[in-house]
Parts: C-alpha cells; sequence; structure tokens
C-alpha cells in the first residue's frame, strides 16, 4: 500500500525551525518561523496565562469530555473580543473551538464544500504558505489574485478589486484581518470599506483568518476590518487563534465562527460544525482554552494579559523602527503591522545570509521581526543592507 505514496517535499517554515536548531553558532539570528521573542530572545509564558494555568490545577476537577464544540464559555468570552461587545448576543454569529487557527481554517473549509462543492475563494498573493494546503486539501478551488508588490511595497488594490469583480454570488474572499502573513501591508481602512461594500453588493462571503490580533496596533484596532465586512456581509467565517496573543503556541487553540443569514441558519450551520469537527479531531485539546477562559473570566489577569499583549505590540512597533532608521530602502518596514515583512532580498541573498552569516528567514525574505532581540537587531541591519548593497 504504502509504496505508492509519492515523496513530499517538508513544509518550509518547520524545516527552517530544524536547520536554525542545528546550526551550532552561537551568533545565530532565527528570523523565521513567526513566535514573539522578547528583548533577551526568550519566549516566556505570559503571566496572566502562568497564573491562570496554576488556578487550573488546583481547581480542575475531572478531565471528562466536553464535547465537539469545546470549551463553551471560552468561545463565549473570545465572540466579542472579535466581533466587539454589541455582537456578542448577535445569534446569527455561531463558533466552536477549534485546535489552533489551522484547525479552524480547516474545519472552514469543510464546511464551504459541504454547504457548495461549487463555491471558490479568492486568494491574494502571496500568503500564507499554508493557506493553500489547508484549503485545497478540503477540496475547495482556490482562484488567486493579486494583493502586494514587493518593488514598491505597497497592496496592489485596485487589481485586487479587479479580480474580485470575477466572483459570483457565494464565493469566498480569504481576508487577513491584521498583521498580513508575510507581507506586513494591512489594508487600510477605506480599503476595508471598499471591500465591505463589494461584499454586500455582490453577495460575496468574507473567510477572515484573524490570527494575530493584538500585535499589530492594538487589541480593538486589529479587528476593525474584521467587524465591517462581517457586518456587511450576510454571511462569514472567522478563523481566530489566541496561539500568538495568548502566547500558547504549542497549545493549539482557536474558534472558527460562522455568521449565518440568520438565527435558525445559524443553529443548522452549528450542527454542521460539531459533525465535520467529530470526523476530524472530534474534540479539541482543552489545556489553552481552559486557560484562556480563567484569564478572560478574571478582571485582574485580563488586564494583565492586555498590559502584556499590549508591551508585546510596542516591542515589534519598537523593532519596526529600528529597522527602518537603518536604511532608506527599508524605512516601508515602519509602516507595516504585525509581526513579518519581507525584504528585498533573492532567494539567492537570503540563502547567503544563511551561509555567510546564521540569519535564518523564510526563502521569500519574509522575517519575523521580534526574532530580533536588542543585541541582534543592528548586527543583522548591517548584515542585510551589505547585502542588499551587493
Ligand atoms: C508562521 O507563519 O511562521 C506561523 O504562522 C507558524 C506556522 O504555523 O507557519
Amino acid at each position: 500500500l504504502f509504496d505508492r505514496l509519492e515523496e513530499q517535499k517538508s513544509d518550509s517554515l518547520l524545516q527552517l525551525i530544524a536547520l536554525c536548531n542545528a546550526d551550532p553558532r552561537a551568533e545565530k539570528i532565527d528570523v523565521g518561523v513567526g513566535v514573539y521573542r522578547d528583548a533577551a530572545g526568550g519566549t516566556p509564558i505570559l503571566r496572566a496565562v502562568k497564573e491562570a494555568e496554576k488556578i487550573l490545577l488546583e481547581t480542575q476537577d475531572t478531565k471528562s469530555y466536553l464535547g465537539s464544540q469545546g470549551d463553551a464559555r471560552f468561545v463565549e468570552l473570545i465572540k466579542p473580543i472579535v466581533f466587539g461587545e454589541a455582537a456578542a448576543a448577535d445569534d446569527r454569529i455561531v463558533g466552536v473551538q477549534t485546535p489552533g487557527g489551522c484547525g479552524a481554517l480547516r474545519l472552514g473549509a469543510e464546511l464551504i464544500v459541504k454547504a457548495n462543492r461549487a463555491a471558490r475563494i479568492f486568494v491574494g498573493q502571496p500568503t500564507w504558505p499554508n493557506h493553500a494546503p489547508l484549503i485545497e486539501c478540503a477540496g475547495v478551488e482556490m482562484v488567486a489574485h493579486p494583493y502586494y508588490d514587493r518593488d514598491t511595497q505597497t497592496i496592489t488594490f485596485d487589481a485586487m478589486m479587479d479580480a474580485l469583480e470575477g466572483a459570483n454570488a457565494g464565493d469566498l474572499i480569504l481576508l487577513h484581518g491584521s498583521c498580513h502573513n508575510p507581507t506586513g501591508a494591512d489594508l487600510a481602512p477605506d480599503q476595508w470599506r471598499t471591500i465591505a461594500e463589494l461584499v454586500a453588493r455582490r453577495g460575496l462571503v468574507p473567510f477572515v483568518d484573524l490570527a494575530y490580533q493584538g500585535l499589530g496596533n492594538g487589541l480593538e484596532q486589529d479587528a476593525e476590518g474584521t467587524r465591517l465586512v462581517v457586518e456587511a456581509a450576510e454571511q462569514a467565517l472567522v478563523a481566530q487563534s489566541c496561539d500568538k496573543n495568548f502566547g500558547i503556541y504549542r497549545e493549539r487553540t482557536g474558534c472558527l465562527f460562522v455568521k449565518a443569514s440568520d438565527a435558525r441558519g445559524a443553529g443548522v450551520v452549528m450542527g454542521n460544525l460539531l459533525g465535520l469537527a467529530r470526523t476530524m479531531w472530534s474534540m479539541p485539546p482543552d489545556h489553552g482554552a481552559a486557560a484562556v477562559r480563567i484569564v478572560l473570566d478574571d478582571a485582574d489577569l485580563r488586564r494583565d494579559w492586555r498590559a502584556e499583549l499590549d508591551e508585546m505590540c510596542a516591542r515589534i512597533r519598537a523593532i519596526r523602527a529600528r529597522l527602518a532608521a537603518a536604511d532608506p530602502r527599508l524605512a516601508y518596514i515602519d509602516r507595516q503591522n504585525g509581526m513579518f515583512s519581507m525584504l528585498p532580498l533573492s532567494k539567492e541573498q537570503v540563502l547567503a545570509l544563511r551561509d555567510d552569516h546564521g540569519i535564518y528567514m523564510a526563502d521569500s525574505a519574509r522575517i519575523n521581526i521580534v526574532g530580533l532581540s536588542d543585541e541582534s537587531v543592528d548586527r543583522f541591519a548591517r548584515a542585510v543592507v551589505e547585502k542588499m548593497d551587493g
């Protein structure tokens, strides 16, 4: 049986972690995979999360099953963070806990196929390398359209809108809610408004990937675009992740929210989500969601989480400013958001930085801004500028 399998290329981002780990050079710099690092280069557990874990250890009295929706209170607490307080009671929006943002994206794609095999999803280029495999694996047809021009470091909005005019009612648009991965180039408020108008006019369905809320310009601001398009659309999906904004990467904690046309439709969607989840992971892992629930249900822990999230956000902005100041050709980095930006380097230059300086970034020249410690940021900028100068 297995002799018929074809060799697979390993996931390039995960491969990069292994390559960097194997490099013995003490001065190596890891700006590969998207993990927050503090000024000293570590990824500590957030104070509020650590506290919640202690409470969980002391108070949890059973590990019995919770069911396919996961922790319903966790989902209830995340809903207003994503959609705003006013939408908390909107019974057209239902949600289930998922294993991270990946689980949410995959569950959403499965739901789309189940609802309408002919629905297509429009995806801007470039995008996170795992979007296409996740979506296509479920059998949704993907239509690529322009999003970002590397040479001018701008969003090619007109070309994007032209392409979206080709979408039919019921087709989907994949949108990065904030902190675009890999470019860092987020839609401006007026661009979100234009998309919201298109979505409403043409009956399109936004599918928002919101994996970095709070790490661009703040928790509320980072959700504004998502709220605009979801409100404008009759139906929508949002894949949410707590992995980054609670720093619980390996706990795989997220939600899929779906907005249906009315409360009755939302009930039907919910039944389908539960059925689909049952066929994939049956029930999501509990620990991360339980810790997040404890944080959000406690006023002091919630306040401390917000403070630490704002500190992380401020550090990202500070490193962006330092890189931008290093060379006029890097000035655009300060105008972008979140953990990622793409450098004006060819693949050959990226590989040369790896060999010459032990600098590990994705082949696309995407860097994790906070892979840089206070100590390494200037050294990194010098090496990049030297390479750009040829
Ligand atoms: C990234 O883009 O680096 C992160 O989202 C990690 C991942 O799973 O690829």
